[in-house]
Protein backbone atom coordinates (compact mmCIF):
# COMPACT_ATOMS: atom_id res chain seq x y z
CA UNK A 1 0.00 0.00 0.00
CA UNK A 2 1.20 3.54 -0.85
CA UNK A 3 2.52 5.25 2.15
CA UNK A 4 -0.08 7.74 2.74
CA UNK A 5 -3.03 5.45 1.92
CA UNK A 6 -1.63 3.04 5.23
CA UNK A 7 -1.59 6.18 6.97
CA UNK A 8 -5.77 6.89 6.82
CA UNK A 9 -6.08 3.30 7.18
CA UNK A 10 -3.89 2.99 10.15
CA UNK A 11 -5.94 3.44 13.72
CA UNK A 12 -6.62 1.94 17.14
CA UNK A 13 -8.63 -0.83 17.29
CA UNK A 14 -10.07 -2.35 20.45
CA UNK A 15 -12.26 -5.13 19.38
CA UNK A 16 -10.82 -8.25 18.19
CA UNK A 17 -12.16 -11.75 16.75
CA UNK A 18 -11.01 -14.75 18.02
CA UNK A 19 -9.01 -15.81 15.03
CA UNK A 20 -5.43 -15.85 15.94
CA UNK A 21 -2.92 -14.31 13.30
CA UNK A 22 -1.60 -16.38 10.96
CA UNK A 23 2.65 -17.24 11.47
CA UNK A 24 3.05 -15.05 7.77
CA UNK A 25 1.65 -12.11 9.35
CA UNK A 26 3.70 -12.89 12.85
CA UNK A 27 6.54 -13.01 11.08
CA UNK A 28 6.22 -9.50 8.72
CA UNK A 29 5.54 -7.94 12.18
CA UNK A 30 8.68 -9.25 13.44
CA UNK A 31 10.35 -8.19 10.32
CA UNK A 32 8.77 -4.46 10.77
CA UNK A 33 10.04 -4.57 14.39
CA UNK A 34 13.49 -5.62 13.50
CA UNK A 35 13.58 -3.00 10.87
CA UNK A 36 13.16 0.01 13.54
CA UNK A 37 16.18 2.30 13.87
CA UNK A 38 17.28 2.06 17.54
CA UNK A 39 19.60 4.77 19.25
CA UNK A 40 22.92 3.68 19.13
CA UNK A 41 22.54 1.09 17.16
CA UNK A 42 21.58 -1.12 20.69
CA UNK A 43 19.30 -3.93 19.60
CA UNK A 44 20.71 -6.00 22.29
CA UNK A 45 19.31 -3.99 24.99
CA UNK A 46 15.64 -4.73 23.13
CA UNK A 47 13.58 -7.93 24.07
CA UNK A 48 10.64 -8.58 22.32
CA UNK A 49 7.84 -11.06 24.04
CA UNK A 50 4.95 -12.62 21.81
CA UNK A 51 2.32 -13.36 24.06
CA UNK A 52 -0.60 -15.94 22.66
CA UNK A 53 -1.76 -17.74 25.87
CA UNK A 54 -4.70 -16.22 27.32
CA UNK A 55 -3.42 -17.72 30.67
CA UNK A 56 -0.63 -15.62 30.67
CA UNK A 57 -2.52 -12.44 29.60
CA UNK A 58 -5.02 -13.05 31.81
CA UNK A 59 -2.25 -12.80 34.34
CA UNK A 60 -1.36 -9.78 32.97
CA UNK A 61 -4.70 -8.26 33.19
CA UNK A 62 -4.99 -8.35 36.80
CA UNK A 63 -3.70 -4.81 37.69
CA UNK A 64 -5.42 -3.26 34.77
CA UNK A 65 -9.34 -5.09 35.98
CA UNK A 66 -8.63 -4.25 39.45
CA UNK A 67 -7.53 -0.63 38.40
CA UNK A 68 -10.99 -0.14 36.36
CA UNK A 69 -12.67 0.14 39.51
CA UNK A 70 -11.32 3.61 40.07
CA UNK A 71 -13.42 4.97 37.51
CA UNK A 72 -12.60 8.25 38.71
CA UNK A 73 -8.58 8.20 37.69
CA UNK A 74 -10.23 5.88 34.95
CA UNK A 75 -12.08 8.76 33.38
CA UNK A 76 -8.81 10.90 33.64
CA UNK A 77 -6.87 8.35 31.85
CA UNK A 78 -9.11 7.55 28.75
CA UNK A 79 -9.35 11.13 28.21
CA UNK A 80 -10.89 11.72 24.94
CA UNK A 81 -10.12 8.24 23.66
CA UNK A 82 -12.70 6.63 21.58
CA UNK A 83 -14.35 3.14 21.90
CA UNK A 84 -13.82 3.11 25.37
CA UNK A 85 -16.76 2.09 27.62
CA UNK A 86 -16.54 3.28 31.04
CA UNK A 87 -19.68 1.09 32.03
CA UNK A 88 -18.26 -2.18 31.08
CA UNK A 89 -17.67 -4.72 34.07
CA UNK A 90 -15.31 -7.27 32.66
CA UNK A 91 -12.74 -4.64 31.67
CA UNK A 92 -10.10 -6.36 28.74
CA UNK A 93 -6.89 -4.12 28.63
CA UNK A 94 -6.17 -6.84 25.83
CA UNK A 95 -9.86 -6.41 24.19
CA UNK A 96 -9.75 -9.66 23.55
CA UNK A 97 -6.76 -9.49 21.45
CA UNK A 98 -4.75 -13.88 20.39
CA UNK A 99 -1.35 -12.08 19.85
CA UNK A 100 0.15 -8.97 22.33
CA UNK A 101 3.51 -8.37 21.68
CA UNK A 102 5.56 -6.33 24.76
CA UNK A 103 8.69 -4.68 23.78
CA UNK A 104 11.05 -4.42 26.87
CA UNK A 105 14.32 -2.46 27.21
CA UNK A 106 17.51 -3.38 28.98
CA UNK A 107 17.53 -1.04 32.15
CA UNK A 108 19.83 1.81 31.85
CA UNK A 109 21.02 5.48 32.72
CA UNK A 110 23.58 6.30 30.17
CA UNK A 111 20.83 8.24 27.80
CA UNK A 112 17.88 8.44 30.18
CA UNK A 113 14.48 8.12 28.63
CA UNK A 114 15.72 6.94 25.16
CA UNK A 115 14.58 3.57 25.72
CA UNK A 116 11.01 4.53 25.63
CA UNK A 117 12.16 6.46 22.17
CA UNK A 118 13.17 2.80 20.94
CA UNK A 119 10.23 1.38 22.11
CA UNK A 120 7.64 3.68 20.85
CA UNK A 121 9.56 3.16 17.16
CA UNK A 122 9.58 -0.40 17.29
CA UNK A 123 5.93 -1.05 18.32
CA UNK A 124 4.82 1.78 15.71
CA UNK A 125 6.78 -0.25 13.01
CA UNK A 126 4.76 -2.63 14.14
CA UNK A 127 1.33 -1.43 14.42
CA UNK A 128 2.20 0.07 10.48
CA UNK A 129 3.27 -3.71 9.36
CA UNK A 130 -0.14 -4.60 11.22
CA UNK A 131 -2.25 -2.18 9.06
CA UNK A 132 -0.99 -3.41 6.06
CA UNK A 133 -1.88 -6.50 6.07
CA UNK A 134 -5.19 -5.84 7.18
CA UNK A 135 -4.96 -6.59 11.02
CA UNK A 136 -5.79 -4.32 14.10
CA UNK A 137 -3.51 -3.51 16.78
CA UNK A 138 -3.18 -1.09 19.35
CA UNK A 139 -0.66 0.36 21.56
CA UNK A 140 -0.71 -1.33 25.14
CA UNK A 141 0.73 1.20 28.08
CA UNK A 142 -2.19 0.64 30.59
CA UNK A 143 -2.20 -3.00 31.03
CA UNK A 144 2.37 -2.21 32.00
CA UNK A 145 1.43 0.91 34.18
CA UNK A 146 -1.39 -0.99 36.16
CA UNK A 147 1.23 -3.64 37.31
CA UNK A 148 3.61 -1.20 38.31
CA UNK A 149 0.52 1.00 40.09
CA UNK A 150 -0.34 -2.40 41.81
CA UNK A 151 2.80 -3.63 42.70
CA UNK A 152 0.99 -6.61 44.75
CA UNK A 153 -0.51 -7.68 41.41
CA UNK A 154 2.34 -7.33 39.50
CA UNK A 155 2.60 -10.01 36.80
CA UNK A 156 5.42 -9.03 35.33
CA UNK A 157 7.68 -12.12 35.72
CA UNK A 158 5.65 -14.42 33.67
CA UNK A 159 7.17 -12.61 30.52
CA UNK A 160 10.01 -14.47 31.91
CA UNK A 161 12.40 -11.65 30.61
CA UNK A 162 16.65 -11.52 30.44
CA UNK A 163 18.02 -10.13 33.59
CA UNK A 164 17.89 -6.25 33.86
CA UNK A 165 15.12 -6.40 31.23
CA UNK A 166 11.49 -4.46 31.77
CA UNK A 167 8.47 -4.19 29.47
CA UNK A 168 7.48 -0.76 28.57
CA UNK A 169 5.09 -0.90 26.19
CA UNK A 170 3.16 -3.66 24.35
CA UNK A 171 1.05 -3.85 21.12
CA UNK A 172 -2.35 -6.01 20.97
CA UNK A 173 -2.51 -7.20 17.46
CA UNK A 174 -5.61 -9.46 16.18
CA UNK A 175 -8.45 -10.40 13.27
CA UNK A 176 -10.40 -6.63 13.81
CA UNK A 177 -13.86 -6.65 14.70
CA UNK A 178 -15.12 -4.55 11.89
CA UNK A 179 -12.96 -4.50 9.04
CA UNK A 180 -10.23 -1.10 8.95
CA UNK A 181 -11.78 1.55 6.91
CA UNK A 182 -9.88 4.13 5.90
CA UNK A 183 -9.69 7.86 7.49
CA UNK A 184 -9.26 11.25 5.87
CA UNK A 185 -5.50 12.53 6.93
CA UNK A 186 -6.18 15.35 9.34
CA UNK A 187 -3.41 18.26 9.96
CA UNK A 188 -4.21 20.61 12.98
CA UNK A 189 -3.86 17.71 16.34
CA UNK A 190 -0.67 18.41 17.16
CA UNK A 191 0.18 22.36 17.92
CA UNK A 192 3.34 23.33 15.68
CA UNK A 193 5.53 26.51 15.99
CA UNK A 194 7.63 27.33 12.85
CA UNK A 195 11.07 29.37 13.92
C1 LIG B 1 2.21 5.42 23.80
C2 LIG B 1 0.78 5.00 23.57
C3 LIG B 1 0.14 4.22 24.52
C4 LIG B 1 -1.18 3.81 24.32
N1 LIG B 1 -1.77 2.96 25.24
C5 LIG B 1 -3.03 2.53 25.02
C6 LIG B 1 -3.62 1.60 25.92
O1 LIG B 1 -3.02 1.15 26.89
N2 LIG B 1 -4.90 1.21 25.67
C7 LIG B 1 -5.60 1.70 24.61
O2 LIG B 1 -6.77 1.33 24.44
N3 LIG B 1 -5.06 2.56 23.72
C8 LIG B 1 -3.78 2.98 23.89
N4 LIG B 1 -3.19 3.82 22.98
C9 LIG B 1 -3.92 4.23 21.77
C10 LIG B 1 -4.32 5.71 21.77
O3 LIG B 1 -5.40 5.92 22.68
C11 LIG B 1 -4.74 6.09 20.34
O4 LIG B 1 -3.62 5.94 19.50
C12 LIG B 1 -5.26 7.53 20.23
O5 LIG B 1 -6.47 7.67 20.94
C13 LIG B 1 -5.49 7.95 18.76
O6 LIG B 1 -6.43 7.07 18.15
P1 LIG B 1 -6.05 6.28 16.80
O7 LIG B 1 -4.85 5.43 17.10
O8 LIG B 1 -7.26 5.46 16.46
O9 LIG B 1 -5.74 7.31 15.74
C14 LIG B 1 -1.88 4.23 23.16
C15 LIG B 1 -1.21 4.98 22.19
C16 LIG B 1 0.10 5.34 22.37
C17 LIG B 1 0.82 6.11 21.30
Amino acid sequence: MDYFELLRYRQSTRKFTEEQISQNDLSDILAAANSTPVGSNLYKDIHLTVVQSRDVLNKLSKAAVKRWEDKAKIKKIVGDTPDVDLSQKAFDPFYGAQTVIFVSHRKQDLQPGIEFSNAACITYSMHLAAANLGLGSVFMWYALESMREIPELDNTAVLSLPDDFEPLIGIAIGHPATKLSARDLKTGKISINYL
